[in-house]
């Protein structure tokens, strides 16, 4: 599957593309099925709230799930992604937030590549996002923000006291706050709005590297589960990874998606 001419221009223009149901619901259905089994590994790929011990993100459910290897590797996501950065792809990162009902916490402004260059020795901001929605996703239940055309500023330096102490074994976009100051925030979101793609499980966003987003804790009675790739082109693979290579996979082949129905075979 391939973007459109109108789908690519949104995106050099955005940073931001939003498929409305790219999945099918009986698609949908599979992977929540699946989630369960998931979410109750035991090990470091599932990382905890700060406050409570609901699963916060589940890293690399390729490498303990078929089903979840298989949907790794669907064309409607990698031959966009091949498409959209111009060569193939492997995957930078695989992952689940789940954002659970009530307890699901904060997701700080930030750019993914500026943790990927600074953590993982990624070369060029030159990587994508795409966000599969398995529950459907309101304005109630902290849907993610992005700041569009921030793409284009490549890396946004950080203006603030920001004393990285990673801490590895959590997701570093996370484990220390935003690296900018309120007032950076106001002057890039009064300049640029904001957008908060939302729409019903299957639907999928799509955004650069680069482009600045975050999103509020989850104080609804509904959860919001998302999937989250960040392909990356096989001659931008990262150089200097200091985290575990579940956080920073460090299988650069080249990924070869398979059929359009690989989620529902047996
Ligand atoms: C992320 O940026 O990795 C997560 C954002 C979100 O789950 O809203
Ligand atoms: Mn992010």
């Amino acid at each position: 599957m391939r973007w459109t001419t109108e789908q690519l221009a949104t995106f050099k223009r955005d940073g931001v593309l939003f498929v409305e149901g790219l999945f099918s619901p009986q698609e949908v259905t599979r992977l929540n099925d699946e989630l369960p089994r998931v979410l109750a590994r035991k090990g470091p790929e599932n990382l905890t709230e700060r406050s409570s011990n609901s699963i916060r993100s589940a890293i690399a459910p390729h490498h303990s799930s078929e089903l979840f290897r298989r949907l790794s590797r669907h064309p409607r996501i990698i031959e966009p992604a091949a498409q959209c950065l111009g060569g193939p792809v492997y995957l930078h990162q695989f992952k689940i937030n789940t954002k659970n009902a009530h307890d699901g916490e904060i997701w700080h402004w930030h750019q993914d590549y500026r943790t990927w260059f600074e953590d993982d020795g990624m070369p060029e901001p030159n990587v994508i996002n795409a966000a599969l929605f398995l529950d459907d996703v309101t304005e109630f239940n902290g849907p993610t923000m992005f700041v569009p055309g921030t793409h284009k500023l490549g890396m946004i330096p950080s203006d603030k006291n920001f004393n990285r102490i990673p801490e590895y074994g959590r997701l570093a976009e996370d484990a220390v706050g935003s690296p900018y100051s309120n007032e950076t925030i106001d002057r890039l979101v009064k300049k640029h709005g904001l957008l908060a793609p939302k729409g019903p499980a299957g639907s999928v966003v799509f955004f650069h590297g680069c482009t600045l987003h975050g999103s509020a804790p989850n104080m609804s009675p509904w959860d919001r589960t998302i999937v989250f790739w960040s392909p990356n082109r096989t001659d931008n693979k990262i150089t200097a990874p200091t985290r575990p290579n579940f956080l920073a996979l460090q299988d650069f082949d080249a990924v070869e998606a398979l059929a359009d129905d690989c989620l529902l075979m047996a």
